[in-house]
């Protein structure tokens, strides 16, 4: 058959040429492999995905074919070879096909909780006929072997079979076809939406691409096999195979990169993990605002944290300072807002009765998720849908998936319906591994969600550790589990609390707010809120010192026009007040510290954010009432690059002004805090015991003890730079940004004047409102101090105190004596926490009363009248003092 051979020779080069330009692009994508594919974990998905890259690739070499360059080939070695070489055809496309139906499998489950049957057969039929027609066209071809130049042999077709023959290509087109309507369909969907994100657009515009460049190959074949002559009939089936390989691992490299990036992965270092002793709890939002007890019905769990309460500002701050570092940039994440719509034409309506699921942030979870989870990610797949199938397919991890990962050597933990694989993170975590494996294989978002920004875990663990949503079953379940728990006695009490406090008119002054807030506080949140350094001195002799400062009132002076605004770095502050920046609002209102961003917003006061808010900083910069509202940066200088990288999400975010905290390069030792866990595990006992007489409690769990023994303040040795300096520190900081710079922190009139001569704009008097260094001078004492000695600083820079300010005669103490403003910590904290962003408000107006009264009693006009000679300090103590 001379012509055959001809043919069969022209029908390989062709296939060389394709064979050529595979290992080309396999060797330009060689390094998106390593990065993207390799550096993971190994799954069954991905082994499909080596073996669909390189089966085909490796058998076109064809180990025999060192055989047939034997000068012997023969033409029963040839029959034998085309049947190696059609077998490979059909053992590439199984593979490809297996993953299909793999991952098509687990996007039902994930979506439609396996309702969507039609879909898993017709694809199953397809693939079944394909590999079947293959099968009976190897079976049918023939060899034709070669006797000139290279001893090879080629298979054609019998022209018998010619009838068969054009459904080797039409199978693929119609699946193809099948598959980019169905990708389109669904896609195209979700971006009408409102849908931004990259990884679905990507997921569109491959699958386009792919399926143009793969159905012109099948296309061309099948016009090949139908009309060409034979011998070259089946001259592009190599050609058409080989693109499909290549062009499956390349959307499938690309779609992994593109979610790789969209998700912004970082890997930290070890520092920037969470402080120990981050007492995460739960509870004390659920409890203090009876609307989000159905957001976190589980809060509250006896012992739910996931660090100690007893850790100090600086290190709870802490935790929260490296965590909200990676948030800043979250907001610079693909955004998704919308509602998947039915898919492929299965029944969808489940899913939005579970809501969780198909909010944005989950569609977004379920494209990143396909991205990050190595096992399920897209591997080279014959087509686009089969990679949403299986972005999609992240979300269909069920309980007893998750129940599996429970122990030290794997732990998964359930948060806001997404799993996450924190085995890893364990040894890292600053408050020691067990309050983590407490919730491996669970629900842990009662214990996390209060006390973290929403993306915290986004931005601390790296993508392929998060494995995707759970499946609708688990929602509920989880929901029923929390709906169903039994209100441990601190929820009970603060239940209570809720229904009989006061209404707001009511609250006179900040100390009132305080009551109510101790009352509607879970009482973890109360002690960390509350708690200060070792005996607490220092907290309340900040307090006191005010009551050892009286007033030489002026008389006789025309005070109806009153006016108590001032500015603050050049910024309008409608009360000398600003509030200093405080962690953990969240802790004690769901609404976090966006309730004081709205409040300062509306009253025209200044906020300063803490390194360690549990709301990003993009979401308090998104909650100000207007554009040009002042938001003040307090920041923690870390010994690595995160303080930078967060300076510069700040200023990016607009923020205003930076407030470098310097008093707590360790942490303070606040015991009350520390005790909290144990005063509750014992009240949970004592409530247990009770129980027989028909109480209805929680079982009360042991309280999470630090395993590693060195407290919250431990973590921050990590992370805090201990060895801030004048020289170093301040042009390091300058350099990063233009924007003014406050030290925050002086405890000393040398500090106050070193501070001067460093050239920053303003110093803030603070001592951490009593939580670091006990028996520290109190506050408004060093501006007493500084006014006497150093006069002349006042004129350098702008000086503030904060630390046990709580009425407005104190803020005009302090104004007297020289200052441009004074800070506010808790008083803030309580106001939010038991009546919302209006407790904030009603804050702001009860001291802006205060002020103007004061100043119209002291015969004040505005700020600038408050002067030194109106305060004198005595040695004496009122027998009624403040406290
Ligand atoms: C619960 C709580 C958390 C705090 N977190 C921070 C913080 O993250 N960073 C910081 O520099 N100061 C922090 N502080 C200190 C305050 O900024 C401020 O200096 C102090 O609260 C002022 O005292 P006062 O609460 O008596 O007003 C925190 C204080 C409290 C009470």
């Amino acid at each position: 058959m001379p012509f055959l051979e001809k043919k069969c020779d022209q029908c390989r080069y062709i296939g060389f040429a394709s064979y050529a330009f595979l290992i080309y692009d396999h060797l330009l994508t060689f390094s998106d492999e390593v990065n993207y594919v390799w550096k993971g974990r190994k799954g069954l998905i991905i082994y499909l995905f080596f073996l669909n890259r390189y089966f085909f690739p490796l058998a076109f070499i064809e180990l025999p074919r060192a055989a047939y360059l034997s000068p012997d080939f023969s033409y029963s070695m040839c029959s034998h070879f085309v049947r190696y070489e059609g077998a490979t055809v059909v053992i590439s496309f199984g593979i490809a096909g297996i993953m299909m139906i793999l991952r098509e499998n687990f996007r039902v489950n994930a979506l439609y909780g396996g309702k969507c049957r039609p879909v898993q057969a017709i694809l199953g039929v397809l693939w079944i006929f394909q590999v079947a027609i293959y099968a009976q066209l190897l079976s049918m071809a023939q060899a034709v072997p070669r006797s000139h130049g290279i001893h090879d042999c080629s298979m054609f077709f019998n022209p018998k079979d010619q009838n068969w023959a054009p459904l080797s290509a039409v199978g693929p087109l119609i699946f193809d076809t099948a598959v980019i309507v169905l990708t389109i369909y669904k896609t195209c969907g979700t971006l009408r939406g409102g849908m931004s994100s990259t990884l679905i657009k990507t997921l569109l515009n491959d699958g386009i691409f792919y399926y143009v460049i793969v159905f012109s190959a099948n296309l061309a074949l099948t016009i090949m096999i139908v009309t060409a002559s034979p011998g070259l009939q089946n001259i592009l089936g190599q050609f058409a195979e080989l693109m499909t390989v290549t062009m499956m691992s390349r959307i499938t490299l690309h779609l992994r990169a593109t979610g790789a990036h969209s998700r912004g992965v970082v890997f930290l270092p070890d520092a920037d993990r969470p402080s120990p002793g981050d007492t995460r709890l739960l509870d004390s939002h659920s409890s203090n605002n009876p609307t989000c007890t159905a957001h976190s019905p589980s809060q509250g769990n006896s012992g739910i944290e996931l660090g100690h309460v007893s850790e100090s500002e600086g290190s709870r701050e802490g935790a929260h300072e490296n965590r909200e570092g990676r948030v800043n940039s979250a907001m610079y994440a693909p955004q998704v807002n919308f509602r998947p719509n039915s898919g492929i034409g299965c029944d969808i309506g489940n899913i939005g009765d579970t809501g969780d699921l198909m909010t944005a942030a989950g569609i977004e979870e379920v494209t990143n998720g396909f991205f990050s989870r190595e096992e399920k990610m897209p591997e080279a797949g014959p087509t686009i849908l089969s990679a949403l199938s299986l972005a999609t397919s992240t979300m269909a991890l069920t309980l007893g998936d998750v129940a599996q990962h429970d122990s030290s050597k794997s732990c998964w933990v359930i948060i806001q319906n997404k799993v996450y694989d924190v085995t890893e993170f364990l040894p890292e975590h600053p408050g020691g591994a067990n309050i983590i494996l407490k919730y491996a294989g669970k629900d842990a978002t009662a214990a996390y969600e209060p006390i973290h920004p929403p993306d915290a875990l986004e931005k601390n663990l790296p993508p392929e550790k998060h494995l995707g949503a759970i499946d609708v079953g688990a929602v509920q379940a989880i929901k029923k589990a929390n709906v169903e728990k039994k209100k441990t006695q601190d929820e009970l009490r603060v239940e209570k609390a809720q229904k009989e406090k006061p209404p707001l008119s009511r609250v006179l002054n900040a100390i009132e707010m305080e009551e109510v807030a101790k009352k509607v506080l879970s009482y973890k949140a109360w002690a960390y809120y509350s708690s200060a350094g070792d005996g607490e001195i220092t907290y309340a002799e900040n307090i006191r010192a005010f009551s050892r400062i009286f007033f030489h009132a002026r008389i006789m002076r025309p005070i109806s026009q009153c006016d108590p605004s001032t500015t603050i770095l050049g910024f309008k502050s409608s009360i000398p007040v600003f509030v200093s920046g405080a962690a953990l609002a969240k802790l004690g209102h769901p609404a976090g510290e966006a309730n004081i961003t709205r409040g300062c917003g509306r009253m025209g006061t200044i906020q300063m954010v803490s390194s360690h808010a549990s709301l990003s900083y993009a979401q308090i910069a998104e909650a100000r009432v207007r554009e040009d509202q002042p938001l003040f940066f307090q920041l923690y200088k870390h010994k690595d690059f995160r303080a930078e990288e967060r300076v510069r999400d700040v200023v990016r975010l607009g923020y205003n002004a930076i407030f470098l905290t310097v008093d707590a390069p360790v942490a303070g030792h606040r015991e009350r805090d520390i005790h909290a866990p144990f005063v509750l595990a014992e009240q949970e006992r004592e409530a247990e015991r009770q129980a027989g007489n028909g109480t209805e409690v929680d079982t009360p769990q042991e309280p999470d003890v630090d395993e590693k023994g060195e407290g919250t303040a431990g973590a921050m040795l990590n992370s805090i730079d201990r060895d801030l300096s004048w020289e170093k520190t301040i042009p390091w900081l300058r350099s990063v940004t233009k924007l003014p710079i406050v030290i925050k922190g002086i405890q000393c009139v040398e500090d106050a004047v070193l501070a001067a001569e460093a050239g920053v704009d303003g110093i803030l008097i603070s001592n951490h409102g009593g939580r670091q260094l006990d028996y520290s001078l109190p506050s408004i004492d060093v501006l007493y101090r500084l006014r006497k000695q150093r006069p002349d600083v006042f004129s350098k820079l702008e000086v503030y105190m904060d630390g046990g300010v709580r009425r407005g005669s104190d803020v005009l103490k302090a104004l007297c004596l020289g200052a441009t403003a004074v800070g506010m910590g808790r008083p803030f904290l309580y106001a939010q926490s038991a009546y919302g962003e209006e407790g904030v408000e009603r804050l702001i107006r009860i001291l802006e009363t205060e002020i103007v009264l004061g100043m119209r009693l002291l015969g004040a006009r505005n700020v600038s009248e408050l002067v030194p000679e109106m305060v004198e300090q005595v040695n004496w103590q009122p027998i009624i003092a403040k406290l």
